[in-house]
């Protein structure tokens, strides 16, 4: 159950070793060099994307801590974590300046200031991290840092570019044109980043991914010990997932959910048990609702789940939940092009979300606020 948890973080990932090599080289290449650059990184979700970036970085700060490579500050900026795009500025700046967070806490520094200390920064000669370090930044779930200027993604390309910039950005994102969306034909041929797509994982990738992780556990265990899952279960998740979205996340959910059930009985999970719980997982009544939900309806329960998400509470403003759905829908729409609802037309969207109870809403002075 432990090893097969998406929190777990396995010491290899099979089937990616193409791509952890390419993002490898081209960080280090880079921090070799003492120049800045961008890493673009795409797929759908559950293809490792994050996973092997962290596990780049985390090979890159073992190298530096053994003087195999060049020292350099890391930060992280995760789109779905901050509560609106321009927020990514203080952490930079935190980050560039050699501010201690672990230590000092964070910067009390507004969203306007910091980005005029970045562009100062970025715009002089002086433009190494703290002690001439590089800075490596990760802006993952990319996409949630959009906005209408879309300046925010925009600086974050642009800054490595610049003379002498030490800023390299990994940037992750489930749309693979976003930086053709953000930048003009102009700056992107500057830009000269480097693009990896991720693909999704057929039948056989997401057998050996679970494979690997099941052999891990066996280590340290005495040799006739239980066989947790059969491989046919395990091929059979494999296959039906692979036909859908090939997101690694549910093949691990699936099978971690059946050894949980199997687990009390004392006797390897079947085939049988693995369909079960798969089907459990499809036909509750939640899945059933969710099939049947028009468009708009499946994009603002989108919506207003990512800003729960951010937020950290269940209790989100109305107009957060209009601008998420805003960039949700230019997310899924590229062809053909879905019209964005009128503020009235969202209104009955929500509405029909409430009737069903699905959401509850609250009218009134309190809730605006
Ligand atoms: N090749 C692999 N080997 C082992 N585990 C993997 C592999 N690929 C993905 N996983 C596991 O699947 C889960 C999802 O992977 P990850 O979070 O990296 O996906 P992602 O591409 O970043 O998805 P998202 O776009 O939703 O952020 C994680 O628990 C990760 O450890
Ligand atoms: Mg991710």
């Amino acid at each position: 159950m432990h090893v097969l948890h998406v929190a777990a973080r396995p010491d290899t990932l099979p089937c990616r070793e193409g791509e952890y090599a390419q993002i490898m080289r081209a960080v280090d290449e880079l921090l070799e060099e003492g120049s800045g650059g961008c890493v673009f990184v795409s797929g759908v979700p559950g293809t490792g994307k994050t996973a092997t970036v962290h596990a780049v970085v985390r090979e890159l700060k073992r190298m530096a801590e053994e003087d195999e490579g060049n020292p350099f500050t890391y930060v992280e900026i995760n789109g779905l974590r901050i509560p609106e795009p321009s927020a990514a500025y203080g952490l930079l700046w935190e980050a560039v300046s050699g501010h201690n967070v672990a230590k000092d806490g964070h910067l009390k520094i507004s969203a306007k200031e910091a980005l005029k200390q970045l562009t100062k920064y970025f715009g002089s000669s002086e433009r190494a991290g703290p002690g001439g370090h590089a800075c490596v930044v990760l802006m993952d779930e990319l996409d949630q840092l959009l906005t209408t200027k879309q300046d925010v993604v925009y600086n974050f390309f642009n800054w490595p570019t610049l003379v002498g910039s030490k800023l390299v950005v990994i940037a992750v994102a489930n749309t693979m044109d976003l930086p053709d969306r953000v930048m003009t034909g102009r700056v992107r041929s500057r830009l000269g980043m480097t693009r990896i797509n991720f693909g999704s994982y057929s039948r056989e990738q997401l057998y050996e991914i679970v494979r690997s992780r099941l052999e891990a556990a066996k280590a340290g265990m005495p040799k006739n010990a239980q066989v947790a899952i059969e491989p046919d279960a395990i091929t059979f998740v494999a296959m039906r997932i692979s036909n859908i979205t090939g997101d690694a996340r549910r093949v691990l959910d699936i099978l971690r959910r059946t050894v949980e059930t199997v687990y009390p009985l004392k006797r390897t999970a079947k085939m049988a048990d693995v369909r079960l719980v798969a089907q459990e997982m499809q036909n509750s009544p939640t899945a059933g609702y969710l099939r049947e939900l028009s468009f708009h309806e499946r994009v603002m329960l989108a919506a207003i789940m990512l800003c729960v998400r951010k937020e950290g509470v269940e209790e989100v403003p109305w107009g957060k939940v209009k601008r998420q759905h805003h960039i949700l829908n230019n997310l899924f729409s590229e062809s053909p092009r879905i019209v964005m609802p009128t503020p009235s037309e969202l209104l009955m969207v929500l509405d029909s979300l409430s009737a069903s109870r699905a959401v509850l809403c609250e009218e009134g002075v309190e809730s605006a606020r």
